[in-house]
């Protein structure tokens, strides 16, 4: 070979070096534009755990419409675990026919008619955290599986993950996800574990940061769960991993299932909506009281969490039992949650300079549960808070 032809051959291969380098790229980061806000939707396991079946989906589907869920903002309904029982014999997931007798395609095309999206649930491991058949070595079938069947959402989790690398492991799926050509909103669930909000934006549209939240104001399992003051204080620092496409996932909403007062739900929502959390609605919503349809369906509230610039909020100052959270909008005013954690009524002030106003300017409080403007305030706000309560106002200059 002379040397023209040495070089021709030198420049075509670092052409195909750089071309295989460019479609590895495209796979590498996520953009696949959605969850631009935190999703909305609802998920079977908080409340139903393994007891799913189509007629129960449908009839969330349904309640999520003639609750104005759906209107609120609630869009997805995910199907968590226990819906696989097993692979055929060309590797294909099975879903239960018992419980799903009509498929997944169909039940997707149902909750597509009434203008809301589908989201399931599998593992990065061999097996589900209910032993069910985890996607492990089937990443790519699974993934075209779910475009087929119209899947819109799905949640990963890490159960049966042995000696797996998180990062890698969610990349895998990631990819498939891609290659399947649906746009689908990636969730991971590693629990935290490997500290997600350090390499997850490029890999998931949302992780979750911490254990299973517990239906409970302050309760710990030995297992890891935990209730909700727990979970929030795991958040605090976070709040600069998150952003449009890609958002820490402090779990989903228990508001409504029990085991906390009206009161403790309101301030779940609340703290969840500063956070710039996901809103998965986590109850039975077609029997609700009026109380707690009021708290989910609350759109000032709402607004707060998917507040399109997506600037996660955060604890701005704490004493004792009683801290301010803040969270800054498009628009420049603040939400801010006056949370009341002791087992006393208390005043709460937030200042201007805690929420980055100077001093002396004015601004218009609203209180977003009283649906009240409280008029123009200088410096400070205060507020009587009732114990595991909170007040949430907009602050606009
Ligand atoms: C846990 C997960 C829960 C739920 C459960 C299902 O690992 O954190 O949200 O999905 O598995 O088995």
């Amino acid at each position: 070979m002379n040397r023209t032809s040495c070089l021709r051959w030198f420049r075509a291969c670092c052409c195909v070096a750089f071309i295989a380098w460019l479609s590895a790229g495209e796979l590498r980061a996520l953009d696949n534009g959605l969850a631009k806000i935190p999703p909305m939707g609802w998920n079977s396991w908080n409340k139903f755990a393994c007891n799913v079946n189509e007629d129960l989906i449908k009839k969330m589907a349904d309640a999520l419409i003639s609750t104005g869920m759906r209107d609120a903002g609630y869009k997805y309904v995910v199907i968590d675990d226990c819906w696989q029982v097993d692979r055929d014999i060309q590797g294909n997931i099975v879903p239960d026919s018992k419980r799903f007798p009509s498929g997944m395609k169909a039940l997707a095309d149902y909750i597509h008619a009434k203008g809301l999206k589908f989201g399931l649930y599998s593992d990065a491991g061999t097996l589900t955290c209910q032993k069910r058949p985890g996607s492990r070595g089937y990443e790519f079938q699974d993934a075209r599986q779910y475009a087929a069947w119209g899947v819109d959402y799905l949640k990963y989790d890490w159960c049966s993950t042995s000696t797996q690398n998180q990062q890698a492991s969610y990349s895998i799926m990631r990819d498939a996800l891609v290659k399947s050509e649906r746009p689908i909103v990636f969730s991971l669930c590693e629990w935290g574990s490997s500290k997600p909000w350090l390499w997850a934006r490029d890999v998931g549209n949302l992780w979750r940061t911490t254990g299973d939240i517990q239906d409970c104001w302050d309760c710990k399992r030995e297992w890891g769960g935990m209730g909700f003051v727990h979970i929030l204080d795991l958040q605090d620092g976070l709040e600069a991993y998150a952003g449009p496409g890609h958002w820490n996932d402090p779990d989903m909403l228990e508001v409504g299932n029990g085991g906390m007062t009206t009161t403790e739900y309101r301030s779940h929502f609340s703290l969840w909506c500063i956070l710039a959390a996901p809103l998965m609605a986590g109850n039975d919503i077609r029997g609700m009281s009026r109380e707690i349809a009021e708290i989910l369906t609350n759109k000032e509230v709402i607004a707060v969490d998917q507040d399109q610039q997506g600037l996660q909020g955060r604890r701005v100052w704490r004493e004792r039992d009683v801290e301010v959270w803040a969270k800054q909008l498009a628009d420049g005013s603040r939400a801010v949650a006056l949370l009341n954690r002791g087992a006393d009524e208390s005043e709460i002030t937030v200042k201007w300079t805690d929420i980055g106003y100077p001093e002396n300017l004015p601004a218009f409080v609203r209180d977003l549960w009283a649906r009240k403007n409280l008029g123009k305030r200088t410096g400070l706000f205060s507020a009587k808070v009732v114990s595991h309560g909170v007040v949430m106002v907009t602050i606009k200059p």
